[in-house]
């Protein structure tokens, strides 16, 4: 057994941006039912946990820290959640805020002192849990410089002091760049500041800092290893990534099958299975109903739920949508984010309110309604590391339409290349009119019921628990603590 620790900067149910919380609440609990010990370390976000209904309690203990000139008092709570332990650093005026991050589309100012400020006392607390650790697993920027503070400056604390690093890229794009002004400001270990280590055209890179230091460093799909070893998928670290190639590995990401069960969830208007489809039809009213759409069994429902951001290609959509309801066909949009974007949606759904809803905002219990309703979920990404919403898609009857890249080309079987096997359909070039093309062929197969009810039965019985997963985390950890 394994004493394992995460730090991430979310997690469900706790507090979710994206699909880094769904990672970060559903790996630890796959890693215990494998017989490890498991913590997770993160801020407390005590709005966001009381929206979630989520109770958290003091330990009782707390960690005294000097940043940026102040020493902060951060007392240590606790919550649990089906058993997984949640380790949450108290901060009210750091991370008691609307945003994780920042206000919609935005960032904090103080970003870089909140997360350093995380990443030290995530240290400390772990050498105060007494027993000794193994294995800390970091995610994403958030988490970057805790392998490089552990290295150089939390050496003399014994249960921490031998721990294997594990760092985990979920989005190259997000890489935590700050002023060099904070070097002094927070202490960090300016010796590693040069371009071997974390600096970065002068500034600080939080997850160049985690890729130099962590002992292995992996993403969230096997292709998505690949392409970031391009300057095209890069964001400016291809050449140093391929300097740490040898500790990197893609491991494609898996799903919390429970909370996400359309036999089991209280969410949906009706329930459904592989064998039991009705509840399915029910569902896709209800979805029609409440977004005011005409409800009508067989016009194709085409769905989206996502950050609104340009990772994501909603401008590959946009010119599409005019075309799409002059062709009968309703879709449903979920998602939050570029207030331009918001903005363009909105107009376009205001145009055609029997046949699109435009809902901006982050709607946990709707989004899973969308899920169960569709028919065709659209996530034409211009780059995805691995997505859970083509994986959450699928698993609730959904045909994915999916641009072949990353852990998108990895999960979804595509109509081109096995029509047996197929769950979805595949295109490549990044353009509306690609985009447009494999739409289409999506709906001439869905206008023909057998190989309709084939495609949706395969994706629908898709595998994606974390079972392989992670075990396969659990390999790495046990090759990291032999060497
Ligand atoms: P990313 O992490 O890049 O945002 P993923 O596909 O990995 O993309 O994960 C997105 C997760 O966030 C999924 O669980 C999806 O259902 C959820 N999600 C995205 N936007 C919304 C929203 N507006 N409301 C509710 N859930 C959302
Ligand atoms: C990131 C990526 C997404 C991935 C998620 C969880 O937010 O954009 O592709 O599924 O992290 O790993």
């Amino acid at each position: 057994m394994l004493n394992i620790v995460f730090v991430a900067s979310e997690a469900a149910p706790l507090a979710k941006t994206g699909g880094l919380a769904d990672v970060a609440g559903s790996l630890p609990q796959a890693l215990r039912r494998l017989g490890h010990k498991l913590t997770v370390i993160m801020p407390y976000y005590r709005r966001h946990l009381a929206k979630a209904g989520i109770k958290a309690k003091p330990t009782g203990d707390a960690v005294e820290m000097w940043a940026d000139g102040h020493l902060r008092h951060c007392p240590l709570h606790e919550a649990r959640v089906h058993g997984l332990r949640f380790l949450l650093i108290e901060q009210d005026d750091l991370y008691d805020r609307d945003g994780l991050y920042g206000p919609a589309g935005g960032a904090y100012d103080d970003n870089l002192l909140r997360y350093v400020l995380f990443n030290r006392v995530a240290l400390e607390a772990m050498a105060k849990l007494g027993a000794p650790v193994d294995i800390i697993h970091c995610h994403d920027w958030q988490a970057g410089m805790l392998p490089v503070l552990l290295r150089t400056q939390y050496q003399h604390y014994a249960p921490i002091a031998k721990a294997r690093t594990v760092y985990t890229i979920h989005n190259l794009a997000y890489q935590g760049v700050f002023p060099a002004e904070w070097l002094s400001r927070l202490g960090l270990p300016s010796h590693h500041h040069h371009p071997a280590g974390y600096e970065f055209y002068g500034q600080i890179n939080c997850m160049k800092a985690g890729i130099m230091a962590a002992d292995a460093v992996t993403t969230v799909s096997p292709t998505y290893a690949r392409e970031i070893l391009t300057p095209e998928y890069g964001c400016h670290l291809d050449g140093f990534l391929i300097q740490h190639i040898s500790k990197l590995s893609g491991i494609v990401n898996g799903l919390d099958t429970e909370s996400w069960d359309p036999a089991t969830d209280e969410a949906l208007a009706a329930r459904f299975s592989a064998v039991r489809t009705a509840g399915k039809k029910r569902c896709k009213q209800a979805l029609q109903e409440r977004c005011g759409l005409d409800v009508s069994a067989d016009t194709p429902l085409l769905t989206l739920i996502s950050r609104l951001a340009d990772q994501k290609g909603i401008d590959l959509l946009i010119p599409n949508i005019e075309a799409w309801m002059q062709r009968g066909y309703q879709l449903v949009i979920l998602g939050s984010g570029d207030p331009s974007i918001e903005q363009h949606l909105h107009s376009i759904a205001a145009r055609h309110p029997r046949q699109m809803h435009f809902n901006a905002g982050f709607d946990e219990a709707y989004s899973h309604q969308i899920y169960a309703g569709g028919d065709i979920f659209l996530m034409p990404s211009r780059f995805e590391p691995c997505g859970l919403g083509q994986l959450i898609a699928m698993r609730y009857g959904n045909v994915p339409v999916v641009r072949a890249t990353g852990g998108l080309s990895d999960t979804v079987i595509d109509y081109h290349a096995d029509k047996k096997c197929a769950t979805g359909v595949h295109f490549t070039a990044a353009t509306p009119e690609a985009f447009d093309a494999a739409l289409e062929e999506t709906i001439s197969l869905y206008r023909n019921p057998t190989t309709w009810s084939r495609i949706r039965l395969n994706a629908i019985r898709r595998d994606s628990s974390w079972q392989a997963s992670a075990q396969r985390y659990a390999d790495l950890y046990k090759q990291l603590l032999a060497k």
